[in-house]
């Protein structure tokens, strides 16, 4: 097991569902080094936890190896070094720690880099990973060291120099050039953008298989359990993989925390939780609940019954009719016809929000099918429920 390989500062050696736009940024960035010329840059934008990072610093590594020791990859993170003089600094840093931290001006600390290049017959791939942090408090500055990155040639000493440097920026959305940058630092600043597409459930799918393959053993991990974090955070997480990821990676510590041999859908159920994602407490109105009515409050305790008894994340219209039987008779209900449930069952979807999900597959077929998920605990749930049942 490498639960490690589940952190988000890991770079795995694969990116399924982006290895398309890594290819393409390598050969960007290739050629261009291939070629010596002075400056280009790419864009990346996308939403929150699309994968910006990661392949960036995949990219970088791949560039990295494949050009070393004539090119550098330099990473730095602008939402923890808002200070564009730093973060220019703690760049200049990794090819140079004894470069100083103070007394030199942004022209110095620029000039010494190009130097420091010039010797060693390096150019750089620098990644201003969150660039818009950089203009937060110092806009001036930042617009200066990026004039000054993209337009080295326009110094007769740093022309002679003739190092070549390739950017990666990041940020979640276009705005920040516009806002902050000039026309003419825009223009010579931004090269090419490239915008990443929100995860789909599928994407999402085949991101955890790999990294579950990666990280947790095999056998303690099954399909449906991915699906049902793909499902959840493509369905109210907008698609963010670093939400998909934690909650694996906290379900398999609860799994392992209750010496279960796998993780299961209510390990997961309580990530969710914990992660505050969703949450009886907060998520669950009892006045909503109460609202339902009795008889969709006994639905809805059939479905937490049928998902409790077989252990799974989802249980489909078909699979509920015994349960639902078997409540209808504990609570002295006469059971409804199977259209009059469903609409039960589309309702409840609606009126408990996030709590529980339902799908119906191949519609408008004759075999289609409605599935039904609870995202939160079943245990806790379910008291609430009989509390309001049995007043
Ligand atoms: N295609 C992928 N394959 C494997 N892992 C991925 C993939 N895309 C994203 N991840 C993982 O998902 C998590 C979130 O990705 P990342 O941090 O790169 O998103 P981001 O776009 O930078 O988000 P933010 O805007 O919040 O910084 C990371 O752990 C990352 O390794
Ligand atoms: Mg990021």
């Amino acid at each position: 097991m490498h639960p490690e390989r589940l952190q988000h500062d890991y770079v795995p050696p694969n990116l399924p569902r982006r290895e398309d736009e890594r290819k393409e940024m390598y050969d960007f960035f290739y050629e261009f080094f291939e070629k010596k010329a002075r400056f280009i840059s790419l864009s990346l934008v996308g939403n929150a936890g699309v994968g910006k990072t990661v392949l960036s610093r995949r990219v970088g590594e791949d560039i990295e190896q494949a050009l070393r020791p004539h090119v550098r990859t330099l990473y730095v993170n602008c939402y923890m070094i808002r200070n564009p003089f730093k973060a220019l600094v703690e760049i200049v840093r990794k090819i140079t720690p004894s470069i100083p931290r103070r007394g030199l001006s942004l022209y110095e600390v620029m000039d010494s880099f190009l130097k420091i290049l010039h010797d060693m017959r390096c150019g750089v791939l620098i990644i201003l990973d969150e660039i818009n942090m950089l203009f937060k408090d110092k806009a001036e500055r930042a617009r200066d060291m990026l004039y000054m990155l993209s337009r080295t040639d326009e110094n007769d000493e740093w022309r002679r120099l003739n190092i070549s440097i390739g950017i990666i920026t990041t940020s979640r959305n276009e705005v920040w050039p516009y806002k902050w940058l000039d026309s003419a630092t825009r223009a010579s600043f931004i090269k090419k953008v490239h915008k990443l597409n929100d995860y789909s459930k599928n994407d999402l799918f085949e991101i955890l298989r790999y990294r579950a393959e990666l990280a947790l053993r095999f056998g303690s991990y099954n399909d449906e359990i991915l699906e049902f974090i793909a499902d959840y955070t493509a369905q109210y997480k907008n698609g963010n993989a670093r939400i998909a990821i934690d909650l694996l990676a906290y379900a398999a510590e609860i799994a392992e925390m209750q010496k279960s041999s796998e993780i299961l859908p209510e390990h997961v159920r309580r990530a969710i939780n914990d992660l505050s994602y969703a949450r009886i407490d907060i998520n669950v109105d009892p006045e909503v609940l109460y609202s339902l009515g009795r008889h969709k409050l006994i639905v809805l305790l059939s479905i937490i019954r049928a998902l409790k008894i077989t252990n799974k994340a989802y249980i489909t219209r078909r699979e509920l009719q015994p349960f639902y039987q078997q409540v209808c008779e504990e609570y002295g209900e006469k059971p409804r016809r199977t259209t009059q449930l469903l609409k039960y069952i589309k309702e409840l979807g609606t009126e408990l929000g996030t709590i529980m999900s339902v799908e119906v597959s191949g519609k408008g077929q004759r075999g289609r099918s409605t599935r039904i998920s609870i995202n939160v605990e079943l245990d806790l749930l379910e008291k609430t429920i009989l509390s309001l049942i049995e007043q």
